[in-house]
């Protein structure tokens, strides 16, 4: 994890601190690391740019730490083509990754969170308007780099883009009337959080010169993978506490979004799942309230049938690699499935 300290410009990390998952291959940890500490150098270079003022806003979230799982997929991703190091792979790391940094202000301004990796968030540390227009200033930062990338990668990144917003917007609107929350669920998480790792795993693919039935499968890989990783970070604000994940428990509930555990326990019909129905009617007001409901949710079957469809999730991620050649590439990726879910367990 980078540190939260020093000059974040021209700064190499050093190395272990930015690899939070084993691949379980030397050779292929190195290299995985070493483009990773390229696309850091140029990552914090890029939020180095502009105005004084603005510099310390912009940098604020990519110094307090994260995991840096899109760029490293990326890396990964670029093995299964003839130049694994090139420019634009880096490039293409860095670009999703400021994407994913961007959307990260304006998450917490939308759901009034206070915490993100660790430390206040921008919205809290300063103001919305402060958070939002550094966000937006992130993603003039990642169109600078785009339009270096060649009109394949520019795009496809619109529509990812797009299908960021859209997925943002759908959770913002709610389920229509009459049609199935979970159904609704999954589509959002298809849109805000799949999308982008999908993304990762074409673009670095792309970059290192893959054939397209690699890239394909990289970038359906990375959506399954996604979708995993946004149900295990949804049952995280559910069961765990701040130590373990740097943001406040509770904090979709207090929003009103009704997340994938919270769905499937209000289905219950027990008197649990009748009280969660009766209390989740929109945002929980008071602390008391949020209190309650993570209480009935720890005692509700919604974590072990949320962790029945990441398993389910994680088979079609691994049958995606079918296509893939043997080595430690794919065996990475293996390992990787396995990753996204030791957080709850
Ligand atoms: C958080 O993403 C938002 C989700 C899509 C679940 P990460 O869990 O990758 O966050 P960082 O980058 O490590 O902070
Ligand atoms: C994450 O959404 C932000 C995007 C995927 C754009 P959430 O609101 O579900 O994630 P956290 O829990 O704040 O990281
Ligand atoms: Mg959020
Ligand atoms: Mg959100």
């Amino acid at each position: 994890m980078p540190s939260g300290d020093g000059s974040p410009a021209n700064k190499t990390p050093e190395a272990g601190q930015l690899l939070a998952f084993e691949l379980g291959d030397e050779a292929l940890e190195a290299e995985i690391l070493a483009g990773m500490q390229a696309s850091e150098v140029q990552l914090m270079a890029e939020l180095s740019k502009g105005a004084d003022f603005l510099v310390d806003k912009i940098s604020h979230l990519a110094k307090a730490g994260g995991k840096r799982f899109r760029p490293m997929y990326s890396l990964i991703a670029a093995q299964f083509g003839d130049n694994p190091q090139s420019k634009d792979v880096i490039r293409s790391a860095v670009v999703v990754e400021l994407t994913h940094l961007a959307t990260l202000y304006h998450d917490d301004v939308m759901d009034e969170a206070d915490m993100r990796r660790g430390v206040e968030s921008a919205n809290a540390r300063w103001d919305n308007s402060v958070a939002i227009l550094a966000g937006d200033y992130i993603f003039s930062v990642c169109s600078a780099m785009l339009s270096g990338l060649g009109s394949y990668t520019l795009d496809h990144f619109a529509t990812t883009f797009g299908d960021l917003v859209t997925g943002q917007m759908r959770e913002t609107l709610g389920a229509p009337e009459g049609t199935d929350p979970v159904d609704h669920y999954m589509q959002v998480i298809r849109e805000k959080t799949g999308v982008l790792i999908s993304t990762a795993g074409r673009l670095g693919a792309y970059h290192a010169g893959a054939p397209a039935e690699y890239v394909e499968a990289l970038s359906n890989y990375g959506m399954c993978v996604g979708l995993v990783f946004q149900i295990v970070d949804d049952m995280i604000d559910i069961y765990s506490d701040m130590d373990e994940s740097g943001k406040t428990p509770g904090t979709d509930l207090r929003e009103g979004v009704f997340t994938l555990p919270v769905l499937l326990a209000m289905r219950q019909q027990d008197e649990v799942g009748a009280r969660l129905r009766e209390m989740l009617t929109g945002p929980l007001e008071t602390d008391a309230e949020v209190e309650e409901a993570l209480e009935l949710l720890a005692r509700s079957e919604g974590r072990e049938l949320c962790l029945g469809m990441v398993r389910q999730l994680l088979e079609d991620a691994k049958s995606e690699l079918a296509v893939l050649p043997d080595g430690a590439a794919k065996n990475a990726l293996r390992n990787l499935t396995e990753y996204t879910t030791r957080r709850v367990g």
